[in-house]
């Protein structure tokens, strides 16, 4: 089954094509990044725009990528939420309309659900269920118990910003522009994780929720008491400040696979392309004797191949899509 997946909830326009839920035959991103970086932050107006001319020519080559008409579809899933409500409306309205006119089913999908089901993809040895995953982007830092493909019970979620929010903001007091999670892992590369100790948010707390505005409003304070960094100095800074965010996210969630004796852990969305963040994980894990399942970079952050993966399920479950269904910006999921 050949599922053509759209996405349009942030400062992406991807497209892909992917056949039963696991198999890429195409996976196409338009990044608007470079438009955004010069504001510090995504402009929604901006990004409404730049989907609305972006939308055919990438759904365009996605499909020629695949090598295959858009007749030859069996189905097209979109995201539906969280997300920018004027970003989602491009992708969604589009993918409306292309079923129709093309006379296909279509699936309306959850973005968090989808970055899920990211693990999935092209993986010769996906986790067994149940597994817990960690969902970590610049919207989300969610706990997960997932029991099936299109089942999943949220265990914990940030009380206020997001890990890769963190990431985002401690660049931007820092000077190093947006978004901030690559720039800031490069640099903490270069510095120690123990010349400054900042805070553990929530780590002494038993349950599974995160916060992490206090350790940016941490890092804050230091740069306020300590103007003027040397290059050495903020790759010290940006080391401790990701050590403190990899010590957190790390033990809970290897802590969420104990208390629900899972075996396997997925670590998915942006965060997850974090290198300390990744190599911490991996001697954790084997060390729990766990193991670990992180996707290949190009599917961590926001894609349309695992929005058409996840789509595939839905298909099979008969959940299709309703003509009078609308966008959402935000979900208890
Ligand atoms: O999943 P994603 O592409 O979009 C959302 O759904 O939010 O995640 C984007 C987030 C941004 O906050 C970005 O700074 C962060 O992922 N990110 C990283 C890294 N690469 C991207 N954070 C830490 N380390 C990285 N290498
Ligand atoms: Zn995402």
């Amino acid at each position: 089954m050949m599922i053509l997946g759209i996405e349009s909830s942030c400062d992406e326009t991807a497209a892909a094509v992917v056949a039963d839920g696991h198999r890429i035959y195409s996976s196409v991103v338009a990044s608007q990044v470079d438009t955004h970086h010069i504001y510090g932050g995504v402009v929604p107006e901006l990004a409404s725009r730049m989907h609305l001319e972006a939308i055919v020519p990438v759904v365009d080559s996605a499909l020629a990528e695949a090598d295959i008409t858009a007749s030859k579809i069996d189905a097209i899933a979109v995201t539906r939420g969280p997300g920018l409500v004027g970003a989602l409306l491009v992708g969604f309205s589009f993918a409306k309309a292309y079923a129709r006119a093309l006379n296909k089913p279509w699936v309306g999908i959850n973005h968090l659900e989808a970055h899920l089901h990211s693990v999935f993809l092209d993986n010769p040895a996906p986790p067994a269920f149940p597994f817990v995953a960690l969902l970590a982007s610049g919207g989300h830092t969610n706990l997960y118990q997932v029991t099936g493909h299109l089942k999943a019970e949220l265990l914990g979620q940030t009380r206020d910003d997001a890990a890769g929010e963190a990431y985002d903001k401690v660049a931007k007091l820092l000077g190093l522009g947006y978004p901030g999670g690559a720039v800031i892992d490069r640099l903490a590369h270069k510095g120690d994780p123990t010349a400054i100790q900042f805070p553990r948010p929530y780590l002494d707390k038993s349950g599974f929720d995160f916060s992490f505005s206090g350790l940016k409003s941490a890092v804050l304070r230091h740069v306020e008491q300590n103007p003027d960094p040397t290059p050495r100095q903020v790759n010290d800074i940006a080391a401790g400040f990701q050590e403190a965010v990899v010590d957190v996210l790390t033990h809970k969630l290897l802590h969420a696979a104990k208390t629900y004796r899972c075996n396997e852990i997925a670590l998915v969305g942006g965060v997850a392309a974090n290198r300390r963040l990744k190599s911490r994980l991996a001697v954790d894990v084997e060390q729990a004797g766990l193991q670990l399942h992180v996707p290949p970079i190009a599917l961590c952050g926001d894609n349309a191949a695992m929005i058409a993966g996840l789509g595939y399920h839905y298909c099979r479950a008969g959940q299709y899509g309703d003509l009078a269904s609308d966008v959402y910006s935000r979900t208890r999921f």
